[in-house]
């Protein structure tokens, strides 16, 4: 890809009001851009970025047997009152009349739509265990809306839902969505601490939070460094506490974005939407669930505050929106055709490669090309000068990088 035909609108400047280094960097690197307070477009890039953690994502859910199939943002809200979460909810719901005089609302999460959907085809033992998917767009009406798409109106969930006839059939299944999750932050290089947490308004009984530590996170993580004991709390229930487990240090304590939300739910769902299966026994029974989320457009906000320093993004590999970038530099003392020619060569190698190439082919200062390369964050950034200066040079660090 050459630059001077993608749009990579980078910013020199800090933009103002903004607190948290994600929310400033995801801005100067041309990565999204905010219609109004909550709300952000994904530009090319950021919807690369995007594209690579929904990948990994698709990856470790599609491995587990999970199916992805793609759920309405628009529901009646008829099927909210079915289970009370149009009350339970209503602080977050974005509730509206349509021209037909249907009260509607957008989508804060689905286990409504997608009980209904499968209780319209599951009827028998013999068609369970249903584990499905999808990678969409959720609304929630968040007043305090916060480092920009860290806790946004309008976001990116993964979420997936699990249906078994028995509570062996679905602690399988959550087992399994937990080591997928595991796998999912690792690769996006990121270390999650897992908490058990409190099921909220999801309801069920046993749930587990997926948490990153970082120093815009809303929750507090406390945490015993003798013997790995962790647990949710606040900081102020760390303070000079003992670790209960092992009773030998004081507990500390540290800020972490939740990143991920397992949860068992049991019959709650489908004993309000009277989704029933024929058991092998003759009986009707409830249909067991969990479900699993994961905020993908959050990831990348995690991502960043993890993985920068003073001069921008520092993709870890994986993630990175492209793999590497070529800067072809005119300089005093190198032909411009030299540099034009090995540029495209390099190019043309590293795409036989299998690699994403980004070219800085604008018209632009070195200083300039430098700084945005530094901001952008491609894993791998080189000089294409001529042959003497380069050469060398890249084949070591490529050598090291994707050997
Ligand atoms: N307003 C938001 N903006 C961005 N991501 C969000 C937002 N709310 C939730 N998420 C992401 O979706 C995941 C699953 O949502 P859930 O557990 O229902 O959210 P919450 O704990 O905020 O009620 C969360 O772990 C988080 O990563
Ligand atoms: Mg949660
Ligand atoms: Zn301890």
């Amino acid at each position: 890809m050459k630059w001077s035909n993608y749009f990579i609108p980078t910013l020199k400047e800090t933009p103002i009001g903004t607190e948290a280094v994600s929310h400033q960097l995801s801005l100067r690197a041309g990565l999204v851009h905010m219609l109004t307070s909550g709300v952000y477009s994904y530009l090319p890039l950021g919807l690369q970025v995007l594209k690579r953690i929904e990948n990994i994502i698709r990856e470790e859910m599609n491995a587990i047997g999970a199916n992805e199939l793609f759920l309405p943002c628009l529901h009646p809200l008829e099927l909210w009152k079915q289970t009370g979460r149009d009350e339970v909810l209503a602080d977050v719901m974005i509730k509206f009349e349509d021209n037909r005089k249907r009260s509607m609302c957008l989508g804060p999460t689905h286990e409504e739509v997608i009980t209904n959907l499968v209780k319209d085809f599951v009827q028998s033992y013999r068609q369970l265990p249903v584990v499905l998917y999808q990678i969409q767009t959720k609304f929630r009406d968040e007043l305090r809306t916060r480092f920009g798409i860290v806790r946004a109106c309008e976001f990116i969930m993964k979420d997936a839902y699990s249906f078994d006839r028995d509570k062996e059939g679905m602690q399988k299944n959550y087992d399994l969505m937990y080591g997928a999750y595991k796998n999912i932050f690792k690769r996006c290089g990121l270390e999650a601490v897992i908490l058990e947490a409190d099921s909220g308004a999801m309801g069920g009984d046993v749930s587990h939070e997926f948490m990153v530590p970082a120093s815009i996170g809303e929750d507090t993580i406390v945490s015993c460094s003798a013997c790995g004991f962790t647990a949710g709390g606040t900081e102020e229930r760390a303070k000079g506490t003992k670790c209960p487990q092992c009773k030998k240090t004081k507990l500390t304590s540290q800020v972490a974005i939740e990143l991920g939300h397992i949860f068992q739910l049991g019959t709650k769902y489908s004993q309000a939407q009277s989704a029933q299966f024929l058991d092998e026994d003759g009986k009707q029974k409830p249909i067991i669930m969990g479900c699993y989320g994961i905020g993908v457009s959050r990831v990348i906000a995690a991502i960043i505050e993890k993985h920068h320093d003073e001069k921008g993004i520092i993709w870890p590999r994986q993630v990175a929106p492209f793999d590497v970038e070529i800067l072809p530099i005119q300089g005093a003392s190198h032909e411009d055709e030299e540099i034009v020619s090995l540029t495209n060569q390099y190019y043309e190698d590293l795409k036989a490669s299998g690699l994403e190439i980004l070219v800085d082919d604008r018209d632009e200062s070195a200083g300039r090309k430098f700084n945005d390369a530094d901001l952008i964050g491609i894993p791998l950034a080189f000089l294409s000068l001529c042959h003497h200066c380069i050469t060398h040079i890249f084949d070591h660090r490529l050598q090291l990088q994707f050997s």
